[in-house]
């Protein structure tokens, strides 16, 4: 891996070579063409066309990647650099111009869904349906910071004395570093990116190690819509390239998404120079992201969004669902209805548009799930077999006596359960708060009073009620917690862009 990450462009190019190592077939897939908005991701007729096109084609295009473009550099330094002379036109470029752009990235986005999709599945072993979720996001987060960027990032008149003109503006504050996650290595990776650029920045992108060519993808196509190549450059590499990127005193913000751990080392980091101006880290971690349920929710309901939210992707999504907390009187019931369920998933082969739940990322990530499962064997209430050919880990059910217990985030296809008892509604809200993590948490309940308690007392970022707790749209639901888990703002909300620009005010004696 270390020898691949030595040439970015050959490994991009290379995906065949680095293909996730539970797909057992080249996949490509040409020739989708419906409007994202329109697609239903767990519509099977849908998935199948997807599919069909998967088996029709012979081997990954890979060599697709638009190369040559001069996109990407192997030191964090050279990245820096460009960026820095990339800046200086980038940054006088008018806003309607940077806005007009994201929208050409999000039609050539849409145009290479097919490809992208091919690679998120090959790449990063995402499902058929969480390929298609994957690349749709990528495409909302470009729309959507085009049109809030004409709005908010507009200059704006304030109200002032007589005889005094008082104008806010926003503009780039310099080079940008953005480092992204494995978990969604096109939205993520992209919405990072296009919020820093259309507010007038450079920026150096980061991939995750584990899914550098879908990045390229991305890189690759911003330049085809206009963004100059100096002005988003890709740094492939791992926790090395991360850390020389921090280090460098010329970068004017770092949006980060990934562990509370590193985002703890970014803040030192970009502490460590006195010199060093002042630069804002927008951080989006992880989450023990617990569901409550009382005795007057919809048992079925339950058991689909508790599927949905913790097995649904392997479970490797920071919003997922980790802590499953069940009112005492429901919870034999609840249980049993949900190893019924977990009966059914359909695991495997991610290319398959029948399955349900996936791989894990790597052998590492597999390993780790593997073994504290197998630590908490004779808590465990419901398993499911799974395939023994790939990094396939069992949905698993762990019972524990109480919230406590559960003290680090499992990113995977497992949660924990524990009980309360009626009339702890408040004091369980309180409990999991006490686990100062804050990104999502679930509530089923048909008690108006209940919801209302646990909205007054949640310190959450996305609170779902009796619904799913995965999947947060861009536009309608702003993503991010507080506490352990980010610093805000939120992703695909209207508060996002103003905290990559710097903000100038001019007054003037009229
Ligand atoms: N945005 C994703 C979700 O809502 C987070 O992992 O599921």
């Amino acid at each position: 891996d270390a020898e691949l990450l030595a040439d970015p462009v050959d490994k991009i190019r290379a995906v065949g070579g680095t293909r996730h190592p539970s797909i057992p077939l080249p996949i490509d897939l040409f020739g989708v063409r419906r409007n994202s908005a329109g697609l239903d991701l767990q519509d099977r007729t849908v998935l199948a066309e997807v599919a069909a096109v998967v088996a029709k084609t012979p081997a990954p295009r890979t060599d697709a990647v638009p190369a040559g473009r001069g996109g990407t550099e192997t030191s964090a330094k050279a990245a820096v650099d460009r960026a820095v002379r990339g800046f200086a036109a980038w940054s006088r470029t008018p806003l309607e111009q940077r806005a007009a752009t994201l929208e050409r990235l999000a039609d050539l986005l849409e145009k290479h869904r097919g490809d992208l999709m091919a690679v998120a599945v090959q790449e990063a072993g995402k499902t058929i349906g969480d390929a298609l979720g994957e690349v749709r996001e990528a495409v909302d987060f470009c729309r959507y910071y085009a049109l809030q960027a004409r709005g908010v990032l507009a200059p704006q008149e304030l109200p002032g004395p007589t005889g005094e003109r008082n104008v806010l503006r926003h503009e780039g504050r310099g080079v940008w570093a953005c480092i992204a996650p494995w978990n969604f290595p096109l939205a993520i990776f992209l919405g990072q990116v296009a919020a820093a650029l259309v507010a007038g920045n450079a920026v150096v992108a980061k991939p995750a190690p584990q899914t550098p060519a879908i990045a390229g993808w991305a890189v690759a196509l911003a330049h085809e819509a206009g963004v100059p190549a100096d002005a988003l450059v890709l740094l492939p590499g791992g926790p090395e390239e991360g850390a020389a990127l921090i280090a460098d005193v010329r970068v004017a913000g770092v949006a980060f998404t990934g562990s509370t751990g590193t985002a703890r080392r970014i803040a030192r980091g970009l502490l460590e120079d006195d010199a060093r101006p002042l630069v804002p880290l927008i951080a989006e971690t992880g989450g023990i992201n617990a569901m409550i349920v009382d005795s007057t929710a919809l048992p079925e309901q339950v058991v689909a969004d508790v599927v949905a939210s913790a097995f649904r992707s392997a479970g490797q999504r920071c919003s997922a669902l980790r802590l499953l907390l069940l009112q005492e009187e429901i919870a034999d019931r609840t249980l049993e209805m949900l190893a019924g369920a977990m009966d059914t998933l359909v695991i495997g082969d991610p290319a398959d548009p029948a399955t349900d739940v996936g791989p894990v990322i790597d052998q590492a990530s597999y390993d780790r799930l593997m073994a504290r499962r197998a630590a908490m064997a004779a808590r465990t209430v419901h398993t499911v077999p799974v395939p023994t050919d790939g990094l396939y880990v069992p949905p698993t059910v762990i019972r524990i006596d109480a919230i406590e217990q559960l003290t680090e985030e499992w990113f995977g296809p497992v949660i924990h359960v524990a009980t309360w008892k009626a009339g702890a509604l408040a004091e369980t809200v309180e409990r999991v708060n006490a686990g100062r993590f804050g990104l999502t948490m679930g509530l089923h309940s048909r008690i108006a009073r209940g919801a209302e308690t646990v909205e007054a007392l949640a310190k959450v970022g996305n609170l779902y009620v009796n619904r799913s707790m995965i999947g947060a749209i861009v536009g309608s639901q702003p993503f991010g917690g507080e506490g352990l888990s980010g610093t805000g703002p939120k992703a695909g909300g209207p508060h996002y862009l103003p905290r990559f620009a710097a903000e100038r005010v001019t007054s003037t004696d009229t």
